[in-house]
């Protein structure tokens, strides 16, 4: 089979790890979610009780971290230093933690460093988070940027999130989170030779043709 590496960049509650997913699955690819590295470090940052304030600190202990990612679309599993955090990651004591390794030079360096060996590792990958199409694998195959309206992307992470968060507790996770985030990487604005793909009036199904059409168009050119 033809190799193939595809990044994909959006927000919180743009749908990109779903619907990445899903394309990996539709490709026969493989799947990288770099956001659950972020996370999986941070968990691990906490459980250590490392100061996220000491900048130093939060990168020494990236550059130890003992990480594994499935790459597996149909089996998710991340585990640092042997513990199994695929769970935990997604609390939002980890969400409200994680800038502090975003936002840390050193630490994404690391990160960065450990994704696109692992791309290198797969002849066929989907890798998605917010510097894939322009800093981890800007030579990919397809680079797609997934948007979708503040309005839709609240809407999907409180669907998410079972509808048990008011409206202020939403606004703070998906887009005070995305604000500290946008002052490293910029995850809004397609770069040049990016695909743009606004969901905000897709459903998932018609975002995953979408996205697909778009892996398709750039890959043959
Ligand atoms: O996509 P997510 O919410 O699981 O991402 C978790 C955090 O990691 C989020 O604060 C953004 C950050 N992140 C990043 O800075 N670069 C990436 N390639 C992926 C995620």
């Amino acid at each position: 089979m033809q190799k193939i590496v595809v990044a994909v960049d959006g927000p919180s509650g743009s749908g990109k790890s779903s619907v990445s997913k899903e394309a990996a699955r539709r490709l026969d690819a493989a799947y990288l979610d770099t956001g659950a590295m972020y996370r999986a470090v941070t968990w691990h940052a906490l459980d250590a009780g490392t100061d996220l304030t000491d900048a130093r600190a939060v990168a020494a202990a990236v550059k130890a971290a003992d990480l594994f990612i499935s790459t597996d679309p149909d089996l998710e599993l991340v585990k640092i230093h042997g513990t199994d955090v695929t769970v935990a990651i997604r609390e939002p004591f980890v969400s409200e933690a994680v800038s502090a390794v975003a936002t840390n030079l050193e630490a994404r360096k690391e990160l960065v460093a450990r994704q696109r060996a692992i791309i290198a590792a797969h002849d066929r990958i989907v890798a998605e988070g917010r510097d894939i199409t322009t800093v981890v694998a800007p030579d990919a195959d397809a680079r797609i940027l997934l948007t979708a309206s503040e309005e839709a992307r609240l809407r999907r992470r409180g669907i998410q999130l079972g509808g048990t968060q008011s409206a202020a507790e939403l606004e703070t996770q998906v887009l005070a989170r995305d604000a500290k985030d946008s002052t490293v990487v910029n995850f809004h604005v397609a770069a040049d030779g990016v695909a743009t793909v606004d969901s905000s009036d897709l459903d998932f199904e018609e975002t995953v043709t979408a996205v697909l059409a778009a892996i398709t168009a750039q890959a043959r050119s």
